[in-house]
């Protein structure tokens, strides 16, 4: 950035020679120095002001990617581990995942907070890949247990989900709202059935092209695989959201009976990584 700014900072007025083109010293000290003159000066420095912010946008678009990427493809042990080597990795997740969203046409954290206002205040609620703890802010329950795998807001609890700091049967709802990342997220989705009382809930929001498979029929693709995978771990499917461009919903009931042994014959499979392009 200063290589490019330095020349023109340093190039003099010199009287009486006419200048080839225009520089920040004439501009500034000349005769030039009019209303007309500032404007050009500030339009310059807020086209060059826009062209660095826009690199700067590139930039961190492109780190927002390649941290995305990790999350996707690694176990969440290696992931707390990339986290907590550089913890400003994290803030600059939040803020990539911000950005790269702002433009879907509804949020699926506003549909967790929508179902759980629906539901009793008295609940406790673990929300697991909680990023910056919004749920615990939108929801009606005041006992919201927020967990990511650094703390960078308040509240937040910083754990790797797929060992969970919770006692068995110690909350009535667990949300995972696009947080299943890891290549062990069935762990983690098997220590929120651990945490949640008989008869309570697993909610979870999906990017939907995680699910996608050349099989069209959900039954017998990736979803149907998923569900598979919860259902033999004493999940049963009470509602599911196809309908959003974006991600899916399901609402998932802990069965008041645990499934046996079945959880053998239905492993998790692997979901694709979700990864977003270049804007
Ligand atoms: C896509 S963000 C979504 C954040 C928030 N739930 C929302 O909907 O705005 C997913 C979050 O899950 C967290 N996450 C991924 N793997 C995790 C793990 N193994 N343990 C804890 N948090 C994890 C990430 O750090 C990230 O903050």
């Amino acid at each position: 950035r200063k290589g490019k700014e330095a020349p023109e900072q340093r190039r003099p007025a010199v009287p009486g020679v006419k200048p080839k083109f225009k520089t920040v010293a004439n501009q500034r000290s000349g005769p030039q120095s009019t209303p007309a003159a500032k404007g050009g000066l500030a339009r310059l420095s807020g086209k060059r002001g826009s062209i660095l912010s826009r690199l700067e946008d590139r930039l961190s678009g492109g780190r927002f990617r390649w941290l995305n990427e990790q999350l996707y493809t690694t176990s969440g042990s290696s992931a707390l581990s990339m986290m907590n080597r550089d913890p400003k990795l994290m803030s600059e997740y939040h803020a990539g995942f911000a950005a790269q969203t702002a433009s879907w046409p509804q949020r699926p954290l506003d549909l967790a907070a929508a179902w759980l206002r629906k539901h009793s205040r008295a609940w406790t609620v673990a929300d697991i890949g909680c990023g910056e703890a919004e749920l615990a802010r939108l929801a009606p329950q005041k006992n919201v247990h927020s967990f990511d795998l650094l703390a960078t807001a308040p509240g937040v609890v910083a754990c790797d989900m797929t060992a969970l700091p919770l006692a068995d049967a110690s909350v009535d709802a667990a949300v995972f709202c696009l947080s299943l990342m890891g290549t062990d997220y069935g762990r983690a989705v098997e220590e929120a059935v651990r945490a949640v009382v008989p008869g309570g809930y697993v909610w979870i929001a999906e990017v939907a092209s995680r699910f996608a498979s050349e099989d069209k029929d959900s039954r017998k693709g990736l979803l149907g695989a998923f569900l598979a995978a919860c259902t033999a771990r004493g999940l049963v499917l009470e509602h599911q959201d196809l309908t959003n461009t974006h991600f899916v919903v399901l609402v998932l009931k802990k069965a008041q009976q645990n499934a046996g042994g079945k959880a053998k014959r239905s492993p998790w499979p692997s979901l694709r990584p979700c990864l977003y392009r270049k804007r």
